[in-house]
C-alpha cells in the first residue's frame, strides 16, 4: 500500500520522506488555509514546493466548479510540476473535467467520494486515483470502511486500474484496517504514519537488550 501524507505542511512533509516510506502528497484548500497558504500565486508556489520535496505524486486541487473553469485551472496546476495530479471534485462537471483530463495523459484524484457508485463513474472516467473519506463517513455513523471494501469489490469484478486512495484517515487503525481490505493508497496526518511505529514491548525489549549489552562492556 503506498504512504501519502495529507497535509500542506512542509516541516511535515519533510519528516515523512526523510523516514524513507512516502510516496506522495495530498492537499486540498483547507489543509492550503491552516498552514497559512493563502493567494493564488503563493498556493501555486507552495505546490512546487512540496513536489521539491517528495518523490511521488502530488495531488493540488482546482478551485472552479464548471468543466471550463476546472480544465483552465487543472492545466495549469499540471504545467507547474511532473509530480502534479488535479484534484476534482465529485461532481458532474468534475467526471467530464477527469475524461479530459486522463484522455490527454493527466492524472487525476477524484475527491470527495462518498458511494460507491460515485466510485464507480470516477473510474468510468478513468481517474487515476478514487478519494473515499472514511474518517468523514465515520463521523456521521456511516461506515467508512465498508466503502473501501465496496469499492475494492466493484472495481475488482471489472479490472478497473483507478487506484483506491483511502482519504480522511485519522488515526493507525484506519490505516490497518485500510491495508486489510486492500485500498491501494492510504493518506493521512504524519501523526497516524507515526503511530505505526508505536509498540510497549518494542521499547521495553529495546531497554534489555541495551542493558545487558552494557553488563558485558
Ligand atoms: O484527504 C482528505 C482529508 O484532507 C479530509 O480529512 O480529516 O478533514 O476529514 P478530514
Amino acid at each position: 500500500m503506498k504512504f501519502f501524507i495529507d497535509t500542506a505542511n512542509l516541516e511535515q512533509i519533510k519528516e515523512a520522506q526523510a523516514l524513507g516510506v512516502l510516496d506522495g502528497v495530498t492537499t486540498n484548500p483547507s489543509l492550503m488555509a491552516k498552514e497559512g497558504i493563502t493567494g493564488k500565486d503563493n498556493i501555486l508556489k507552495h505546490y512546487v514546493a512540496i513536489c521539491n520535496i517528495v518523490d511521488g505524486d502530488v495531488s493540488a486541487e482546482v478551485i472552479a466548479t464548471d468543466f471550463e473553469g476546472m480544465v483552465k485551472e487543472g492545466e495549469a496546476l499540471a504545467d507547474l510540476h511532473p509530480q502534479i495530479v488535479v484534484k476534482l471534485p465529485m461532481i458532474a462537471d468534475g467526471i467530464k473535467a477527469c475524461k479530459y483530463f486522463t484522455d490527454k495523459g493527466i492524472s487525476v484524484n477524484m475527491t470527495l467520494v462518498f458511494s460507491a457508485g460515485q466510485a464507480l463513474l470516477a473510474a468510468k472516467a478513468g481517474a487515476t486515483y478514487v478519494s473515499p473519506f472514511i474518517g468523514r463517513l465515520d463521523d456521521i455513523s456511516t461506515d467508512g470502511l465498508n466503502l473501501i471494501s465496496e469499492i475494492r469489490l466493484i472495481y475488482d469484478n471489472y479490472g478497473y486500474e483507478t487506484e483506491i486512495l483511502a482519504a480522511s484517515v485519522r488515526h493507525t487503525m484506519h490505516i490497518i484496517d485500510c491495508a486489510k481490505l486492500g485500498a491501494d493508497v492510504m493518506t493521512g496526518p504524519l501523526s497516524a504514519i507515526m503511530g505505526l511505529l508505536k509498540h510497549p514491548l518494542t521499547d521495553i525489549g529495546l531497554a534489555q537488550f541495551l542493558a545487558d549489552y552494557k553488563k558485558g562492556n
